[in-house]
């Protein structure tokens, strides 16, 4: 097992290895006298996971809730929050009581801000069970749902008091679901690390993935201290995000979150070699590992519409949208650009 401690407005560790949800009583009651811990969990994960968390919790002397929603992003929304939150003053959870997010990224993101709004916030941990909520979504206290307008759009920063990741959940992942998440992974090599780049363009799918899982966490760790509320160097972990988002929905959310963000990547990669602020080298690297993982390459929309999405992202800052730019495996740099400049930049990169 490896733990990594987040240093952030609250404290927290990280651990990742094979076969510890059973040992999340005993993590959870080191942090905790809470008489009462809820989990929260999708109708995908708790029938495979449930059983073993609420084993551990109670042998741990909580006494455990389980909140069960339908699995899928649609549930990421204000009316599942708000029953969320009557199910928990139902069952006269206090504010020195525990949530419990068992799942990936939608359970997190729910569960979270469930924890950081009910009663003013009460202390949740993070069991994350898909391989992005693993390397991104669980760690750094980024919470939220989504609104008719758009993704994330109502939110709290909120740190969990633990994250516990048992690297034997991915193994029920589907295919799809895994790869999404590597897109993500990918992200952390272009973004900050050569030779975790390097590493995955070996492996392939067959990477160590609890050294790999681990240095993607020490990575956002180090991202987090520097920009906890995602102000400044924070902003590069969109890389590919801008253009993806103007994927996923131009696509009605047909196309999935990682082969979004990897045409996005792809996109950005290209139209940075094409203006020469990458050399080709780079383009080809990074094409090359995206293509290896099974990622798509090229998306069929024009220039125009994903230029339209990429205005509705929340991302954009008055009259400039920070896109993140590849300049060489390991640095990207954040270019903050006019909106009337971003359709010519993303039509060089499809
Ligand atoms: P998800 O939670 O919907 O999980 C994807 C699919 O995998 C679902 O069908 C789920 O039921 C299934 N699943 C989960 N764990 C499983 C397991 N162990 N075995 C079998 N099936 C399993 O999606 P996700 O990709 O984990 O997360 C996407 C969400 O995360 C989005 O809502 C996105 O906005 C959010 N997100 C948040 C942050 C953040 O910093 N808070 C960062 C990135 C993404
Ligand atoms: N997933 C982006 C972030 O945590 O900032």
């Amino acid at each position: 097992m490896n733990t990594v401690h987040v240093t952030a407005s609250r404290s927290y560790d990280v651990l990742i290895g094979a076969g510890l949800l059973p040992r999340l009583g005993t993590e959870a009651r080191r942090l905790t006298k809470a008489k009462k811990a809820a989990i929260v969990s999708e109708t995908n994960v708790f029938p495979l996971y449930g059983g073993a968390t609420a084993k551990s919790l109670a042998d741990a002397g909580f006494e455990v809730v389980s909140f069960v929603f339908p699995a899928g992003e649609e549930s990421k929304s204000g009316e599942t929050y708000l029953k969320l939150l009557n199910f928990l003053a139902e069952n006269r959870l206090t504010r020195t009581d525990l949530i419990v997010a068992l799942g990936g990224g939608v359970v997190g993101d729910l569960a979270g801000f469930a924890a950081a709004t009910y009663l003013r916030g009460i202390p949740f941990i993070q069991v994350p069970t898909t391989l992005l909520a693993a390397v991104d979504s669980s760690v750094g206290g980024k919470t939220a749902i989504d609104l008719y307008a758009g993704k994330n759009l109502c939110g709290a920063f909120y740190q969990p008091s633990l994250v516990l990741c048992d690297i034997d959940t991915l193994n029920t992942l589907p295919d799809s679901i895994f790869r999404d998440g590597c897109a993500e992974v990918i992200k952390y090599g272009i973004l900050y690390d050569p030779d975790l780049f390097a590493h995955l363009a070996e492996k392939g799918l067959d990477f160590d993935r609890e050294a790999v899982i681990t240095r993607c966490v020490e990575l956002k760790r180090d991202v987090v201290a520097e920009d906890e509320f995602d102000t400044g160097a924070r902003m590069r972990l969109n890389l590919g995000h801008t253009v993806g988002h103007g994927i996923e929905a131009q696509s009605h959310f047909e196309i999935s979150h990682g082969s979004a963000v990897a045409m996005g990547t792809a996109i950005v990669t290209r139209a940075a070699a094409t203006l020469g602020i990458c050399s080709e080298e780079t383009e080809a690297s990074i094409l090359e590992v995206l293509d290896k993982f099974g990622l798509p390459l090229r998306c069929g929309y024009t220039a125009e519409s994903l230029y339209t999405s990429a205005l509705s992202d929340k991302k954009r800052s008055g009259g400039t949208v920070n896109l993140i730019i590849p300049e060489r495996i390991g640095f990207c740099r954040i270019a903050p650009t006019p909106v009337e400049e971003i359709q010519s930049f993303i039509k060089a990169g499809l």
